[in-house]
């Protein structure tokens, strides 16, 4: 593993140039409440190049420099600190673990970053994330320029990081969409064991604590909150409070992934609680199962969001039509946006080490960007009716509807990693009739 990692900064080397100098902070610890604090995650960033989980640590990349390019600053190893909160690598265990050529202290991180901004012309550091180290940063920055008449290189600018690094984040390599596929397995049997234990009488809470149940066993924890939305709840896009009791007759919208070593998944499925959907539920289900097959069927190199977004809008416009939920000329009624009344967020999203993942969705000419093989991403359409809808007959009011799946691009076409997980009406009502 320590390979993929030293491959990735070799990568990033050739992108900031042997007179660049990046700076990649990972995340804060962040206090739950009193001397709590919520479960540590690494920044994605700083884990993507490095693979280290502890916090308060920053990675610098210093290309060509004798003493090795790869530098971290982090805390000193502290057997008190490591009673109370486990084993620290400290200065030498990131060096022989970790690949790190060079290690300081976090404490000596302004000095450290001092000298070794001296001869470069370039620092790559993304300037407004954390307060602290923006200052850190400046004042070393600023200090180095100072120090200017006595002769030699200083840097000139400050140049956002992001971008380049999230351009690399966005293709996957064979190792991270390993990782992909697993969170994705792990993610489809919590939506199985969901499909088992959705009942009348079932409270959304327990269903959220299976979705959890079936993660934590396989070593992974959820990507985000899971949504977990019975009834008109499901119109609700981002309902996380799954306190409610599921009644017989209502629909329930499961989005739930896993995050596996650090890697997310990102599935819903939508399914009646009393095991069959009614006459209004199924034609609303197979409209969205309709739209978002056809969107995968399209998911290939050089297809883009944009694409998918018009192809989706048409035909749930048509559908939605069709069913006489809409009135008037198809395009009138996409001109219009009639339909944001039901389907009013994207198509989909990349997905990666974080569930909204990073990468513009936008080329260098501001086009929608053209699918690659190797990028991954979500494909999730919904159709939403409110309660309140007087537009609609009573029948369909409170219907909340979306299928997403994780699909990976592939060089003919696409590979859909949640394939395992049904969702075609009969195959669920039937794996609920055994329920
Ligand atoms: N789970 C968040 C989303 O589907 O985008
Ligand atoms: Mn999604
Ligand atoms: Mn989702």
């Amino acid at each position: 593993m320590n390979k993929e990692f030293e491959k990735r900064r070799r990568l990033l080397t050739k992108l900031i140039g042997k007179d660049g100098i990046a700076v990649i902070p990972t995340s804060d610890t962040r206090v739950r409440s009193r001397d709590t604090d919520y479960p540590y995650r690494p920044g994605s960033d700083f884990y993507y190049f490095t693979g280290f989980s502890e916090p308060n640590a920053v990675m610098i990349l210093a290309p060509g420099r004798e003493d090795g390019a790869f530098v971290l600053c982090l805390r000193q190893k502290n057997p008190l600190t490591e009673i109370w909160d486990g084993h620290m690598e400290g200065l030498n265990g990131v060096k022989k673990n970790f690949g790190a050529d060079q290690s300081f202290k976090i404490e000596d991180l302004e000095t450290t970053l001092s000298s070794l901004f001296m001869g470069r012309q370039k620092v790559f550091f993304t300037l407004g994330q954390d307060e602290v180290l923006d200052k850190v940063l400046m004042k070393s920055f600023n200090s180095v320029r100072a120090g200017q008449r006595r002769g030699g290189v200083v840097p000139s600018e400050i140049q956002a990081l992001e971008p380049l690094i999230h351009e690399m984040r966005l293709i996957k390599s064979k190792h991270e969409i390993a990782l992909m596929r697993k969170s994705a397995n792990i993610s489809v049997d919590a939506h199985k064991r969901v499909f088992k234990n959705c009942k009348p009488g079932v409270f959304e809470y327990q269903i959220e604590a299976d979705i959890i149940h079936e993660f934590g066993k396989n070593g992974s924890v959820p990507a985000y909150t899971s949504i977990v939305a019975s009834g008109e709840n499901a119109c609700t896009l981002h309902y996380i409070s799954n306190r409610e009791e599921m009644k017989a007759g209502q629909l329930l919208l499961t989005d739930a992934g896993s995050e596996y070593e650090m890697y997310a998944a990102d599935i819903t499925r939508t399914i009646p609680v009393s095991g069959t959907y009614s006459k209004e539920q199924k034609e609303i289900y197979e409209l969205v199962l309709e739209v978002q097959k056809t969107a995968i069927e399209n998911v290939k190199p050089g297809q883009t969001f944009e694409g998918l977004q018009s192809g989706a809008i048409k035909g749930l416009t048509q559908g939605l039509k069709k069913l006489g939920l809409l009135k008037g000329q198809i395009d009138q009624l996409i001109k219009s946006e009639a339909y944001k009344d039901f389907y009013m967020h994207g198509i989909g999203h990349w997905l990666g080490m974080d569930v909204h993942d990073v990468g513009s969705y936008m080329d260098e000419k501001g086009k929608s960007k053209k699918f690659q093989p190797g990028m991954v991403l979500t494909i999730e359409p919904g159709i939403y009716i409110s309660k309140k809808n007087r537009n609609v007959p009573l029948e369909y009011r409170g219907i909340g509807i979306r299928i997403e799946d994780d699909v990976l691009v592939t060089k003919r076409g696409c590979e859909v990693l949640t394939k395992a997980l049904p969702k075609e009406i009969d195959e669920i009502e039937s794996i609920m009739a055994i329920n």
